[in-house]
């Protein structure tokens, strides 16, 4: 008998948690601002909707139809398609190496909020004291400061994975969401009346309507839900797998990608709210305190919370608590992926899955913490996003709209199940203004990233080393797609066929 979610609220729960995430609150409201401010909700809508949520859709209905984590599904869909689940799969893989470090940081600067042991110069602090960081290249020793909130991010994430999909999946999101919700909604209301909040919020809504007329700025938002909404992770297809026959898919995808996108918008209000206090309480533009990623999070944040008016150590660790929550339910469900998909493949328990599996990948996390882990950390990160993540989109969609044909019975198979019926913009969507738009969009990055290779005038992302761009970045991703490619010719265990064979009428 398949693992089941308990109730449709635990399988939505579980669905947002894995969208909700580092993404969110990090990425999102820099990239807004860099890219148009208010403008940028027009091509991040277009992107939500031709994109975002008919790939939702379709991801729940694969999974839903074929009953099997993302490479089963894809393998029982079409054989020679196998090999996408598993790019898919090892694409995650490759994200939870990173991502679990990211929350480890979060851990230690929870703690470190209590008496704002960051000081007065946060960066000097996040990098020299910190992250011990040593130039690209270097690995360095491992970092005790970062070792040990990362075995207790593995400990968890493991430890829920291992009691399954009722028991611990959906028992971990229906405690972590309605709490990072309520946390975030506290620094929300608590940022928006700080002084100089609105000169911050002005700044994040002004819609400079140019910006959008750039290619890069309709990039940014596909981008931007590709990640956020964890499409072509194969996380979502898993996830579904766990449902029960009577399960509205469509609807759920609505309010997966509206409760994602709602929880996003909320992320760049509290943020830009902060980021005027700070810009009004040093008396510079906001503009000159903007800051995303790690600089955001990790240099900025400490900056505010120690100008706080009152109960800064209280306020920080509620911010640091709301990306370790965000960042654990997102962490289980990128786990969840290859946790499954071993098991199915090689029709052993979910225990030895989740040793082998997640135990490997703990493993290779140890990379990231070590002094030179940042450097990694960040070409690996960009890379795996732009040709994995985004590539996997592409082939995916392409697959299957124009060579597996398969638009017409997912629809019907969908409709068969959900209220609201799939019309044709659904095939629109994901047949054409789909592959066109991500066609485009990677044919400009390879161009940039390959051109970057022999152009000495551009150079490199980040202007790293070739060498370092090569064993960081392309490897990465490269790794992930050779994987995916090996693992689809082994055979499955019989057990799997047998025992978790699809039954005709769920079709
Ligand atoms: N969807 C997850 C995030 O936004 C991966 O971080």
């Amino acid at each position: 008998m398949r693992e089941q979610w308990g109730t449709r609220a635990g399988f939505i729960l579980a669905a947002v948690g894995s969208a909700v995430g580092l993404g969110n609150i990090w990425r999102f409201p820099a990239t807004a601002y860099e890219n148009g401010g208010g403008a940028f909700f027009i091509p991040y809508l277009f992107a939500l909707l031709t994109a975002g949520i008919p790939l939702l859709i379709m991801e729940f209905t694969i999974g839903h139809k074929y009953r099997g984590s993302a490479p089963l599904s894809f393998s029982r869909m079409n054989k020679k398609a196998e090999w996408i689940g598993w790019w898919a799969v090892f694409v995650a893989f490759v994200i939870s190496t990173y991502y679990s470090v990211i929350i480890a940081w979060a851990i230690s600067y929870s703690i470190f909020s209590f008496n704002q042991a960051w000081g007065e110069d946060t960066e000097g602090f996040l990098f020299s004291e910190y992250l011990q960081y040593t130039d690209p290249g270097q690995f360095g020793s491992i970092v005790p400061g970062v070792l040990i909130p990362l075995i207790v991010v593995w400990a968890i994430t493991l430890g829920v994975l291992f009691r399954g999909v009722k028991k611990g999946i959906e028992i971990a999101n229906r405690i972590f969401i309605p709490a990072l919700v309520i946390i975030f909604l506290i620094i929300c209301i608590r940022a928006v009346t700080l002084p100089g909040a609105a000169e911050g919020l002005q700044a994040f809504f002004e819609p400079n309507f140019e910006a959008i007329t750039s290619g890069g700025v309709w990039v940014a938002a596909y981008g931007q839900i590709f990640f956020s909404l964890s499409i072509a992770f194969a996380i979502m297809i898993t996830y579904s797998s766990y449902l029960p026959k009577k399960s509205d898919v469509t609807n759920n995808a609505f309010i997966t990608g509206f409760s994602n996108s709602s929880f996003e918008l909320l992320a760049g209000i509290g943020v830009f709210a902060a980021l005027g206090f700070m810009a009004s309480q040093a008396g510079v533009p906001v503009q000159e305190v903007v800051a995303g990623g790690v600089g955001l999070a990790f240099v900025v944040f400490p900056q505010i919370i120690s100008e706080f008016p009152a109960l800064s150590g209280l306020f920080g660790f509620l911010f640091f608590a709301s990306l370790v929550l965000a960042g654990l339910s997102s962490l289980i469900s990128i786990s969840e992926t290859y946790v499954k998909g071993f098991s199915e493949k090689f029709g052993i328990s979910r225990a030895k899955s989740v040793a082998f599996g997640g135990g490997l990948a703990a493993l290779l996390s140890l990379m990231y913490a070590t002094q030179g882990g940042l450097n990694i950390l960040d070409a690996a990160d960009y890379f795996i996003n732009q040709f994995g993540v985004a590539l996997v989109g592409l082939v995916e969609v392409v697959a299957i709209a124009w060579f597996l044909k398969q638009l017409t019975p997912l629809q019907q198979h969908a409709n068969g199940i959900s209220d609201i019926p799939l019309g044709r913009w659904w095939k629109v969507c994901l047949g054409v203004i789909t592959p066109i738009v991500l066609g485009y969009m990677m044919f400009d990055l390879f161009r940039q990233n390959l051109m970057k290779q022999f152009d000495t005038d551009n150079g490199n992302y980040e202007g790293y080393s070739d060498l370092f761009i090569f064993s960081s970045g392309w490897m990465v991703a490269g790794i992930a797609l050779v994987a995916g490619i090996i693992f689809s010719l082994i055979r499955w265990n019989k057990k799997t066929q047998l025992e978790e064979l699809y039954d005709e009428e769920a079709k």
